[in-house]
């Protein structure tokens, strides 16, 4: 059966990411990239951190100073259990949006996110509870811009959220400063680029086109490569 791509937002997303968290390793090349990036800005040398979605560890990985402590939050348990260990880390094989979770982890110096939060249910309720329990954040999250032309050519809506309201949400808790960047990522053809889609675990469970509407897609797509849109953002709380 073919392996078509969808692009919708479903409660599926975990299953996604536990299925395919062996192959996530080898196909997550932008949020390899994300998360290079995000790391590389922190200057702090953070020694208590906490990792929301942090997935197989690349977080974790990068890290080259001295810590302290290392909480990580993730719902997919293949990709817990990939996660390095060490008596300094303590993962939890659970929902980042558990508020009373969060609330029950203490102070951290930082709190990071790479390539997860646009997952968020309620991103509201979420930094909320943040902006009370770090000196520091340090997210990069996926946004609208992601997929752009395979929305605009299918009139879908992309579940991811936009730049702006996003920005707007978290400056509301945070004195922050972000940054946009846009990817790229080459293909020899369209069949590849959805398969990549699908494997990336950027997109969701639910099919939303139908076989012969996800065909003209693949047929008519007219780049040679897939666009994404990530926002960095760096910043303190508001007290
Ligand atoms: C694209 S991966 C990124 C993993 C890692 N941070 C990285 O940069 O490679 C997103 C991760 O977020 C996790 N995730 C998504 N929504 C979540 C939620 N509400 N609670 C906990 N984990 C979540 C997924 O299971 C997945 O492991």
């Amino acid at each position: 059966m073919t392996d078509y791509p969808d692009f919708s937002k479903t409660d599926t997303t975990t299953a996604e990411f536990s299925r395919r968290a062996e192959t996530y390793q080898h196909h997550n090349i932008i949020q390899r990239k994300v998360v290079k990036h995000l790391i590389a800005q922190i200057t702090s040398q953070p020694s208590k951190i906490l990792d929301l979605g942090c997935g197989s560890g690349a977080v974790y990985n990068l890290i080259d100073w001295k810590i302290e402590r290392f909480v990580g939050i993730d719902k997919a348990d293949m990709m817990c259990r990939l996660h390095p260990q060490s008596d300094k880390i303590e993962l939890f094989h659970d929902n980042f949006e558990n508020l009373s979770l969060l609330q029950k982890l203490g102070h951290f110096d930082i709190v990071i996110s790479s390539s997860a939060l646009q997952w968020a249910n309620d991103l509201e309720s979420l930094f909320q509870t943040l902006h009370t329990m770090t000196d520091e954040i340090a997210f990069a999250i996926f946004c609208n811009g992601t997929f752009k032309t395979i929305y605009e050519m299918t009139q879908l809506e992309s579940f991811l959220p936009s730049k702006e309201s996003l920005q707007q949400l978290l400056e509301k808790y945070f004195d922050c400063q972000c940054e946009i960047k846009n990817y790229t990522l080459e293909f020899q053809d369209n069949i590849s680029k959805f398969r990549y889609i699908k494997r990336s675990g950027v997109s969701g469970g639910k099919k939303r086109l139908s076989v012969q509407e996800t065909r003209s897609l693949i047929r008519n797509y007219p780049f040679s490569y897939l666009e994404f849109e990530v926002l960095f953002c760096f910043g303190k709380p508001r007290r």
